[in-house]
C-alpha cells in the first residue's frame, strides 16, 4: 500500500484512545485489518473504538463467534477475528457485513479470509516492543486516512 504511519502507544489507555479517536473520525465503511501475534493488542483497539462508538457492552475477543455486531451506539460496529477459520473453508456470509456501509469494520487475523477483504482496506500491523510499548504500522492507499491516526 502506498502511504504508512508509525504510531508507538506506551500503554494499553494509549492504545484505547486511538481507538476513540478512530471511531470519531473514520468514515463510514471502513474495513481495518489487524495483524500482530497474541496479545498484540488488536482487540483492545476495537475495544477503543467501541468506546468512541458509546457502545457500552463489553468488546471481547470474538474468536468463538468469529463475528460480533454491535448495533447500539453511533454507529454499526462489526468485529470479526478470522483466527478459527485457519484451515477452513471461509465461505460462512461474512462478507455480507465487511465494509458495512454506515458502520466500521474491523479484522484480526484477517490473512485467513484474504479474499474477502476490499483492496481499499487499511492495515495495521502491531508490534509488541515491550510489556506495555507498541508499535503500530497504519498502511493505506488513501493519504487522507493516515491524517485521522
Ligand atoms: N500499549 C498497549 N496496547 C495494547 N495493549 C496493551 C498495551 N500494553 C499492554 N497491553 C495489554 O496487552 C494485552 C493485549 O490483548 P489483546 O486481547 O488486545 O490482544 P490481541 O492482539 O487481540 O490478541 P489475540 O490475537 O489473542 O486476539 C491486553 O492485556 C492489554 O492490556
Ligand atoms: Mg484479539
Amino acid at each position: 500500500m502506498a502511504f504508512s504511519k508509525m504510531i508507538i502507544t506506551n500503554n494499553t489507555e494509549e492504545t484505547l484512545e486511538l481507538g476513540k479517536k478512530l471511531a470519531l473520525s473514520l468514515p463510514s465503511g471502513s474495513v481495518v485489518t489487524l495483524n500482530g501475534e497474541l496479545g498484540a493488542g488488536k482487540t483492545t483497539l476495537v475495544r477503543g473504538v467501541a468506546r468512541g462508538l458509546n457502545i457500552n457492552e463489553v468488546v471481547q475477543s470474538p474468536t468463538f463467534n468469529i463475528m460480533k455486531i454491535y448495533l447500539k451506539g453511533n454507529r454499526p460496529l462489526i468485529h470479526i477475528d478470522a483466527y478459527r477459520l485457519a484451515d477452513v473453508n471461509s465461505d460462512i456470509g461474512l462478507d455480507e457485513y465487511i465494509g458495512y456501509e454506515t458502520g466500521l469494520t474491523f479484522i484480526e487475523w484477517s490473512q485467513y479470509i484474504s479474499q474477502l477483504i476490499p483492496k481499499n482496506h487499511i492495515n495495521i500491523d502491531i508490534k509488541c516492543l515491550d510489556f506495555e510499548k507498541r508499535e503500530l504500522i497504519v498502511s493505506t492507499n488513501n493519504e487522507e486516512i493516515l491524517r485521522l491516526f
